[in-house]
């Protein structure tokens, strides 16, 4: 504890000193999630990441969270160093979708508008017409289809038909997943909703398709604060990352969180549903990267240049 507390104030020291500012995402450490709030940054979900990172006048950006948001935060601010604890964390989102396959599935469909999540390389969303995250991707989507656009939409195959149930607009889909959210499990979850009849369960998009249907709300991260905050129940079970609870339990001191469910047996598994990239950011590697610039996140000026179009798009749509 007293090296935690000793890293905390260095850190506090040396954003002062680089004009640094923290962002972190709802999926990491608590520890990182309280710091970049008690300094002025920001803990969010991966929209609100972005903007904040676009509008903020520090130099530099400490992105706590994996490589999609630096990239990103690095595409809308050019000229800010984006630092990120640890540059091996990525997504499997982000994995499964190599920009060379992607592009040849984009030109077998000339005619669809290519909508991309936000978990994807800058390559991948340089070939993009639309950006969406899983906050935003049901709106977007909606006003698509209403203008009569046909989409492509890629990668995270349950939030895709998750959307297109909720739009009847018509969706091609690329095959990827995310490997948290893809272990929850239906069965065992309707055994746990047995056991707290009152709890009300709110599940993020990337999960399969029958652990949605038995949401009381579907939505991305803030999406499912939102719920928790607002609905009139004293039991919550939560499909998401497990990173998510810090903030749900700090903000709802009065309710019960309880985590859905996944594949893994609780006894081998402390935190099935806990994104091991996620799980890469730590006091260490931030306080490594304010003191060497270590890690330093750069994105292709050209390829930044088209990646950025479709990324002002979902940006001024959701302003
Ligand atoms: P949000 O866009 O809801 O923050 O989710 C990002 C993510 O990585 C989900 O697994
Ligand atoms: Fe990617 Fe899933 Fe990890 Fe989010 S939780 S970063 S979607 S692997």
């Amino acid at each position: 504890p007293q090296e935690r507390e000793e890293l905390k104030s260095r850190i506090r020291r040396l954003l002062e000193e680089r004009n640094a500012v923290m962002v972190s995402h709802y999926y990491v450490h608590p520890d990182l999630q309280d710091l970049a709030e008690e300094t002025g940054g920001l803990v969010s979900d991966s929209l609100e990441m972005a903007r904040f990172g676009r509008d903020h006048p520090a130099s530099t950006l400490v992105v706590s969270g994996v490589r999609f948001m630096g990239e990103t935060a690095k595409i809308l601010s050019p000229d800010k160093r984006i630092l990120m604890p640890d540059p091996d964390a990525n997504c499997s989102l982000d994995l499964g979708c190599p920009v060379d396959e992607f592009s040849a599935f984009c030109d077998q469909h000339p005619d669809r508008t290519v909508v991309v999540y936000a978990n994807t390389s800058a390559a991948v969303k340089a070939r993009a017409d639309w950006l969406v995250t899983s906050s935003c991707a049901l709106e977007i989507v909606s006003a698509l289809k209403d203008k009569g656009h046909k989409i492509l939409w890629a990668p995270d195959r349950h939030l895709g038909n998750y959307i297109q149930r909720q739009t009847g607009a018509d969706m091609v889909f690329w095959n990827g997943a995310c490997i948290v959210h893809d272990e929850f499990k239906a069965f065992e979850l309707s055994e746990l909703m047995k056991e707290h009849p009152g709890a009300k369960v709110l599940v993020h998009p990337e999960s399969p398709p029958d652990v949605i249907a038995l949401a009381d709300a579907v939505g991305s991260t803030s999406a499912i604060l939102k719920a928790a905050r607002e609905m009139d129940a004293r039991e919550f079970i939560i499909a998401t990352d497990s990173g998510m609870m810090h903030k749900l339990r700090t903000l709802n001191p009065g309710k019960t969180f309880i985590e859905a469910p996944t594949g893994g047996n609780s006894a081998t598994c402390k935190s099935c549903a806990h994104c091991p990239w996620m799980a890469m950011n730590g006091l260490a590697g931030v306080a490594h990267v304010l003191e060497t610039g270590a890690h330093e996140v750069f994105v292709d000026p050209k390829l930044a240049e088209r990646a950025k179009l479709p990324i002002d798009r979902m940006l001024a749509f959701t302003a």
